[in-house]
């Protein structure tokens, strides 16, 4: 969930939106972020389009977690243009605005309040700008409660629903904050290795719950888990010294000669 600093949840309630008349949700244009002389991003420039779901594959420093920083305004590029939509300029935004406008990011760890039941987390990340304590004993309507009903399917844990946060399996928890997320409406999701620490079944769970988001949200995820970015079989983006080295199919990619050699020769046995 994001929180603003009296730590209510944000929704993208004052939506800013987003101009797709050209299919294109997302567009970073030639973005250059340097730390110490040491360039992160080298001139990237990068499209999504609307309610697509797109992998982003790259060998660790390859600049993955910086780029999601320069979308969600955490990091300032030195050069470059990052819009939501054709006009919505992101880099004249603070990271609270862009949470706001209807950009929702995945962190690695899930950040669930481990005290609360299912239920209870979901209802504070619908709950507004109210305060999480007053949300808390506030009553929801019945349409809110339709929507965490809806949410809690969506990430399949409706039976889980009254079990403590706490008590769910590593998998279960990052469903219920990529559902908590969903709870703000965001219009692009953007997740960093979903995956990681999950049994194989959970995995796939993972991949179909992430294709099934595509379509009404457009979806970035990082992932490693090589078997993972084939069984979603959609357009991969492979980052490589900061900048984009390859675009396409996974079969595209996999047959690259340019990826073979930087970053899937590496990798040859698990793919
Ligand atoms: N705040 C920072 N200060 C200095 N160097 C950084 C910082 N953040 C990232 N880097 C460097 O930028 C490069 C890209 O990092 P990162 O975006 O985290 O890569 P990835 O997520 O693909 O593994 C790495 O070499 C990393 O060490
Ligand atoms: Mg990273």
């Amino acid at each position: 969930m994001i929180v603003d600093k009296q730590g209510s949840p944000l929704l993208a309630e004052d939506n800013i939106r987003p101009d797709t008349r050209h299919g294109v949700i997302l567009y970073v244009e030639d973005v250059s972020v340097s730390f110490d002389g040491f360039k992160a991003l080298n001139d990237l420039s990068l499209y999504i389009n609307d309610g697509e779901l797109r992998c982003l594959i790259g060998a660790n420093g390859a600049g993955k977690t910086t780029l999601m920083d320069v979308i969600t305004g955490k990091t300032r590029p030195d050069v470059g243009k990052v819009n939501f939509g054709q006009q919505v300029d992101l880099l004249g935004m603070d990271e609270t605005q862009i949470a706001r406008a209807g950009i929702g990011r995945k962190f690695q760890k899930p950040t669930v309040f481990e005290m609360l039941t299912v239920f209870e987390n979901l209802e504070l990340s619908l709950a507004g700008d109210k305060g999480i304590w007053t949300n808390l004993f506030h009553k929801l309507s019945g349409e809110q409660k339709d929507e965490i009903g809806k949410i809690l399917q969506t990430i399949g844990l409706t039976k889980e629903c009254y079990m403590q946060a706490g008590a769910l399996s590593h998998g279960q928890k990052q469903w219920l904050e990529i559902g908590m997320l969903l709870a703000a409406k965001p219009r692009l999701l953007l997740v960093d290795e979903p995956v990681a620490g999950m049994t194989g079944q959970e995995t796939e769970r993972t991949a179909e719950l992430l294709t099934s988001l595509a379509g009404e949200h457009s979806v970035v995820v990082v992932e490693h888990d090589m078997a993972f970015v084939r069984s979603i079989a959609r357009k991969v983006t492979v980052l490589h010294q900061g900048s984009v080295l390859a675009e396409g199919s996974m079969s595209e990619i996999q047959s690259n000669p340019e990826v073979v050699r930087v970053y899937l020769g590496e990798d040859q046995g698990a793919a």
